[in-house]
């Protein structure tokens, strides 16, 4: 069982959404630390207002309620460190070594995804976000999603997923527990939190995401709210933020700024 953040650890049947249910816990208080964990959901969100669908009990459907001791413009930190969490535990629970696709996808070996995290709440702003006044610091709800039985195989995947997502289980070659991911997936979260509260702690965790980022080196587009542009991504900084080289100069990528981040060619 992972260590004193995460003692109330709510699991359900069947619900919505995790981070739907989280946020509004937050909104009435709720504590940093408390953990929902569902079978099923009926209206998993993904990422730019899309659905994360996955089978009922084959893949690991959690979400975190966090009040990161984290300035307001350093929040994108709380979902990168629970991506290097799962990162971690898929390496514990299955010896996968997993790639991060910045700023928080995880990537199998020949880049197909096995995980997305989604971060909602406070993530911007400074005070006054859900259940801010009621349970101290802002809250940011973090949802992960991580294929952990599910695609068994190719076959599987609906014609708009094939090629591009995977599991642990096909990664690995055989069943994964999801549990024993949680398990790992908390107990690796508690260490890289208290990392967030100082400011080499947050260097250390940028070096890990540095170290794990498979978009380094590669031709990328950023695509932000208003515009866009296409360079090389060289580097992720001691704060998190993804560096690429346009030719002409060096841009800094904000997570919270971004759209998206594609492969360019
Ligand atoms: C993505 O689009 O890549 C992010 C997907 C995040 C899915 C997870 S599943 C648990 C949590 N609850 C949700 O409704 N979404 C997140």
């Amino acid at each position: 069982m992972p260590g004193a953040r995460f003692t109330d650890i709510r699991r359900f049947d069947t619900i919505d959404s995790t981070n739907r249910y989280l946020l509004d816990q937050a909104r009435a208080g709720a504590p940093d630390g408390v953990v929902a964990v569902a079978d099923h959901q009926s209206a998993g969100r993904g990422r730019l207002g899309r659905r994360w669908e996955a089978p009922a009990g084959a893949n690991l459907l959690v979400s975190v309620l966090l009040r990161p001791e984290l300035p307001a413009p350093l929040r994108h930190l709380a979902p990168a460190v629970v991506a290097l969490a799962a990162a971690e535990a898929a390496e514990t629970v299955a010896g996968l070594v997993l790639g991060i696709k910045w700023p928080n996808d995880l990537l199998g070996s020949d880049g197909r995804k096995v995980a997305g995290v989604l971060a909602e709440g406070d993530l911007a702003g400074g005070e006054g976000g859900p259940g801010s006044a009621a349970g101290g610091r802002p809250a940011v709800v973090v949802g992960i999603g991580i294929n952990v039985n599910w695609p068994a195989e190719d076959g599987d995947l609906p014609d708009d997923l094939v090629g591009t997502a995977t599991s642990l289980r096909q990664e690995a070659g055989h069943p994964v527990d999801r549990w024993e991911v949680l398990d790992a997936l908390l107990t690796a979260l508690e260490p890289r939190l208290s990392d967030l509260g100082t400011v080499p702690g947050r260097a250390r965790q940028a070096e890990d995401l540095r170290r794990r980022c498979t978009t380094l080196g590669t031709p990328v587009r950023v695509q932000l709210a208003d515009s866009g542009f296409e360079g090389i991504a060289v580097d992720v900084t001691a704060e998190g933020h993804l560096v690429v080289d346009t030719g002409g100069e060096f841009r800094t990528v904000l997570a919270g700024d971004v759209v998206h981040v594609r492969r360019s060619t």
